[in-house]
């Protein structure tokens, strides 16, 4: 039986609904999305649902964190479907404003907030500027939800690490909770950019999990970290892709790891494939 899905789209009614359960006493849970749900999100749903007694999610493509060859334009916009799927998995609150609503002076005059550190190298070097844009969207959604819990994919790696350390700079009072990447059958993980690629596409995307699971099988032989990612990065090339990075990072904070780690760590790739960029992470 579906869950009673309340829809706002303005941060008063949003408060409004919030304020009256907390003033019951409830816990709120928040799950971020830019909408296209699919299985991954409603995992997250659940995850947020086993931590406290509501839960929240939002619907924004949040034109800040792309950059001006990127895929704004064309992501998929599908909200009634999202909201029934939100309904489904037992969403209580589905916030899905405009842009004006989260950015009053335009996004280009918009306050930013930067994440030092963290959101550099990997995904911030091919992407300049988009870890700003979304740790200045979920600033503004953090603010205007006020939840308990958020929960995030741990697929977006650096994203998490960027959000968790904003959260204990700022002294935000939110547990960040992550939750472990959904899988196709063969390994692809489950993104809404996973449309762009065709059929055939899609089988040839799963070398990407297959890399990752090389790249820790060769940590634990001891094979040299440089090394290790080189043979990555040719081997998704030979595959066809375009590959941005096949990195090896320390687990807690993306630093470079020493010689000697072999455990605490993280394997990343980010790659094209036809019209998609696929990015996914292995923990060491
Ligand atoms: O992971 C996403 O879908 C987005 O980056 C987020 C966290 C909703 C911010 O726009």
């Amino acid at each position: 039986m579906p869950n009673e899905l309340a829809r706002v789209v303005d941060a008063a009614s949003l408060r409004e609904v919030v304020s009256a359960w907390r003033s019951v006493g409830e816990r709120v849970a928040f799950v971020p999305t830019m909408g296209n749900l699919h299985a991954g999100h409603y995992a997250l749903i659940a995850a947020a649902r086993s931590q406290c007694d509501r839960v929240v999610a939002s619907v924004f493509v949040n034109p800040t964190q792309f950059g001006p060859n990127e895929d704004f334009a064309a992501y998929p916009r599908t909200l009634d479907a999202d909201a029934a799927g939100l309904a489904a998995a037992g969403c209580d609150l589905l916030f899905s404003p405009t842009v004006n609503v989260l950015y009053p002076f335009g996004p280009e005059a918009s306050v930013r907030v930067h994440v030092p550190g963290v959101s550099e190298g990997l995904c911030g070097d091919f992407r300049p500027g988009h870890f700003d844009g979304v740790a200045t969207v979920v600033a503004k959604l953090f603010h205007l939800v006020q939840p308990d819990v958020a929960v995030f994919g741990r697929k977006d790696f650096q994203q998490l690490r960027v959000i968790e350390r904003m959260v204990r700079d700022l002294g935000m009072p939110i547990e960040i909770v992550g939750v472990d990447t959904l899988r196709e059958p063969n390994g692809l993980a489950m993104s809404s950019r996973n449309q762009y690629l065709s059929a055939d596409e899609r089988e040839r995307a799963a070398e990407i999990h297959r890399t990752l699971k090389t790249m820790r099988e060769a940590m634990g032989q001891g094979r040299a970290r440089i090394a290790i990612e080189t043979a990555a990065a040719d081997r998704l090339a030979q595959a066809g892709f375009q590959v941005d990075y096949a990195a090896i990072r320390r687990a807690d904070d993306l630093a470079l790891p020493a010689d000697e780690e072999r455990a605490g760590l993280v394997a990343l790739i980010a790659a094209r494939l036809g019209r998609a960029r696929l990015i996914d992470n292995l923990l060491i």
